[in-house]
């Protein structure tokens, strides 16, 4: 497969107009964006202690690398997308921080312009490293090579995946807001019912995705690998392949959590109910960071497995 088409979609998917503002809103919208937040950003303020640089790999609208501006840390915010880019320096100059983040468009695929050990930490968070299939490992290499003492992922979790196969309605469980003007939530709640109608589990399909952790049927792949699909093919990782990964590239010291998966195991109509009140949600957020990060539980996070890994 020609290495650029990952690269090529991204840029596609990614550039598209509304993407900045959209993003920008999740945490208003869904439960799972909140509590994955939540994971996150405890992780990074936790990592900081001798952090004085930070390479922010797919950086999005800068969920973090604000965050880690206003907690005075140089930020390089690197991303594919403008419009996350443009949306991002909106954010940061509303936050007092423009002038602490370098903002650069470019491609995980080339972290070239890098030098090794360039930065003190490298993050990389809500899978910008699995959109970069069939490169993701070569990703995490440059990302590793490029930073000297912390690097923190989170990428898309295969065991968390499968349960899309079986539940296709899953992301509307996890509506805060049923009149968010979010055109995704609408589009969940006017196709519920039609999703639920056509709706046929198939075992191969699964077991396929268990077994290579390509999210994307046959038809997709192959329209990928001809440079055609509109969106990007992600890969999902096991937790015992990532911390390879990690260990292979010299990293010893590798904690790792799966965000959400205590959120999963409970009904939509109680989960609403919780984050609907700031005490319970407050509560909830703390219980669900030690669950999460329990062993036996983080290849079932909701979308993402995180890792930290110190040298
Ligand atoms: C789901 S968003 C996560 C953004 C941010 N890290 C966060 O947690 O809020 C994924 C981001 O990865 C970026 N991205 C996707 N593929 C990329 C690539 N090949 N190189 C650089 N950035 C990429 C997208 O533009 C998008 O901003």
């Amino acid at each position: 497969m020609n290495k650029s088409y990952s690269q090529k979609i991204s840029e596609r998917q990614w550039n598209l107009p509304d993407k900045g503002e959209l993003e920008s809103q999740r945490e208003d919208t869904f439960i799972d964006d909140i509590i994955q937040k939540d994971h996150l950003e405890r992780q990074v303020l936790a990592a900081l202690d001798g952090v004085e640089t930070v390479f922010d790999g797919g950086a999005g609208c800068g969920r973090f690398s604000i965050l880690l501006a206003m907690h005075g840390v140089k930020v390089t915010h690197f991303d594919i997308s403008k419009p996350m880019i443009d949306k991002a320096k909106e954010l940061a100059e509303a936050a007092g921080v423009l002038d602490k983040i370098e903002f650069v468009q470019g491609a995980l695929e080339d972290l070239s312009a890098y030098g090794d050990g360039q930065f003190d930490m490298a993050v990389s968070f809500d899978a910008p490293v699995s959109y970069t299939y069939p490169n993701q490992e070569k990703v995490i290499g440059e990302l590793s090579r490029i930073c000297k003492k912390k690097l923190l992922l989170s990428v898309t979790s295969r065991l968390g995946s499968l349960p899309y196969l079986s539940d296709p309605i899953q992301k509307s469980h996890y509506i805060l807001d049923e009149n968010s003007g979010d055109p995704f939530v609408q589009w969940c709640l006017s196709h519920r019912d039609e999703m639920i109608e056509t709706f046929r589990f198939d075992q191969a399909a699964a077991k396929k995705l268990l077994a290579e952790g390509v999210i994307g049927g046959e038809a997709e792949v192959a329209e990928y690998e001809q440079g055609g699909a509109p969106w990007c093919i992600t890969y999902g990782f096991m937790p015992d392949e990532l911390r390879g990964i990690l260990e292979r590239l010299g990293w010893r010291d590798i904690r790792m959590a799966g965000p959400g998966a205590y959120a999963r195991s409970i009904s939509w109509e109680i989960l609403r109910k919780i984050m609907e009140d700031p005490a319970q949600r407050r509560d909830f957020l703390d219980f669900c960071f030690v669950y999460d990060q329990n062993p036996y539980v983080l290849g079932m996070g909701k979308d993402n497995l995180f890792a930290i890994a110190v040298k």
